[in-house]
């Protein structure tokens, strides 16, 4: 008789397993559509979109875009509620953007939060667009950990389960799609071990690791001494293990999946700039972007124009992506809309590429027609004015104020995507 395989929890019907994948980390700014896009382009077998805030997903409305064919989450900040002068324009944000098509059972939706109730309620959101939904348990950022999210989470690991159960449940049960888990490591083997031992008991189909523990700064170089532990644990329970950090390539991630006996591995920082590192090596291999960074550089500009990407998200990828010995690195820096950045990049003779540039231009009002000045004179102006509105809610104490709002840090580089003055339970009120 046949002995049986391996233990494999079962994939459920609209997910994904991870195993033999070479996959795009969850990076915020870095991870948006086009970046995605990109990677796939190139050879990702999966990519993880950017950590989302729970209570920023919580009150999106979701539409499709009929001139860019993404589906879009978005909202008005509780600011510009609150006060529309601060901007006539009454713009919404897009929290969320996906790509049905490109990126049907291949997009990961990573979400940060520290709260069961309000995981679910934000992974209701997207569940029936996605292939997953991968919990945040290693950002070490204090604007994740304050919250108790992120790393903070390895520190609670009951409340970490507790979450991963209950989307185990409510969401992957409900809508046929994986829950996932992305750690760093322990200072201790045993520690880390224990830690993964529970995880794999909740009901997940995956785990990465990230082989950094929580005080490492991203440039040291990762430690693998636990990573074999740690697949031996996941495939012990059946669970996929994907590991992270340092991989620079696919043939160098395939290697490292032999070498540890892992399931799966996952690039970041080395595909913020070069997003040809997935291709394989019959294809090319990775080097396109160091003999050719123009050839990436143009496929992301036309999926940026393509999805209508955010100007600065764009400008930020660029200047990732082009070397910045580069005399077109200082041309792009001086661009303030797509249409100056075709120009600066000698694009105009890319086939309907500068006439998509001024039309996406115009959608999306770059560069502003107020200038900062002005703007910031009225804002100014506007802010002026809420002081007083406060005074007035005081002296009505009848009044509804049951919605606590917590103040939100500026999104830095790799800041969640969150929202300014977002409502907050209040279990996170601070
Ligand atoms: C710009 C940037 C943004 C990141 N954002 C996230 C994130 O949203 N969620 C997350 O779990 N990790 C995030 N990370 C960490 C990466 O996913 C990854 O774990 C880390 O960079 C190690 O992989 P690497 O050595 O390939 O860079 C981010 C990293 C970078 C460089």
């Amino acid at each position: 008789m046949a002995s049986p395989g391996p233990k494999r929890v079962p994939i459920p019907k609209n997910g994904v397993d991870y195993r033999g994948k070479v996959v795009l980390a969850p990076m915020v700014r870095s991870g948006e559509l086009p970046s995605r896009l990109l990677a796939l382009k190139y050879g990702a077998d999966l990519v993880w979109g950017p950590e989302t805030i729970d209570r920023a997903i919580i009150g999106t409305t979701r539409r499709l875009n009929p001139n860019t064919f993404t589906i879009e989450f978005s909202r008005l900040p509780t600011s510009k509620i609150q006060n529309p002068t601060l901007d006539p324009s009454n713009r919404e944000s897009v929290i969320y953007r996906i790509h049905p098509e490109l990126e049907h059972k291949r997009l990961i939706y990573q979400i940060g939060t520290a709260n069961p109730g309000l995981a679910v309620q934000a992974a209701k959101i997207v569940a029936a667009d996605v292939a997953g939904i991968d919990v945040n348990a290693g950002c070490p950022k204090p604007f994740s950990t304050a919250g108790g999210m992120g790393a903070a989470l390895l520190k609670t690991p009951d409340l970490l389960c507790s979450i991963l159960r209950k989307l185990v449940e409510e969401i992957g049960k409900e809508y046929e799609i994986g829950i996932s888990v992305k750690i760093r490591l322990l200072e201790k083997s045993e520690d880390t071990e224990a830690l993964v031992r529970k995880l794999v008991a909740t009901g997940i189909t995956g785990l990465t690791v990230h082989c950094r523990t929580t005080p490492m700064r991203p440039r040291e170089r990762v430690i693998r001494q636990q990573l074999r532990m740690v697949g031996d644990v996941c495939r012990e329970a059946g669970v996929a293990c994907i590991m992270n950090g340092d991989v620079t390539s696919r043939t160098e991630a395939l290697q490292l999946i032999k070498e540890y006996n892992v399931d799966a591995a996952m690039i970041a920082t080395e595909a913020e700039k070069n997003p040809s590192c997935f291709r394989p090596d019959a294809e090319g291999g990775p080097d396109e972007w160091k003999s050719m960074w123009k050839t990436v550089v143009t496929e992301y500009m036309r999926l940026a124009l393509q999805v209508e990407n955010r100007w600065g998200n764009t400008k930020y990828l660029l200047n990732q992506m082009i070397p910045g010995k580069e005399t077109y690195h200082a041309a792009m820096t001086r661009c303030k809309c797509y249409a100056d950045v075709i120009k600066a990049l000698d694009l105009q003779d890319v086939e309907g590429m500068m006439d998509q540039a001024r039309v996406v231009d115009e959608r999306l009002g770059i560069p502003p027609k107020e200038s900062r000045a002005s703007k910031r004179a009225r804002v100014n102006e506007a802010k002026a004015e809420v002081p007083a509105k406060k005074e007035k809610h005081k002296s009505q104490p009848n009044e509804q104020h049951s919605v606590k709002r917590v103040k939100l840090p500026e999104p830095s580089t790799d800041a969640p995507i969150i929202l300014q003055d977002v409502p907050a339970t209040a279990a996170l009120s601070v």
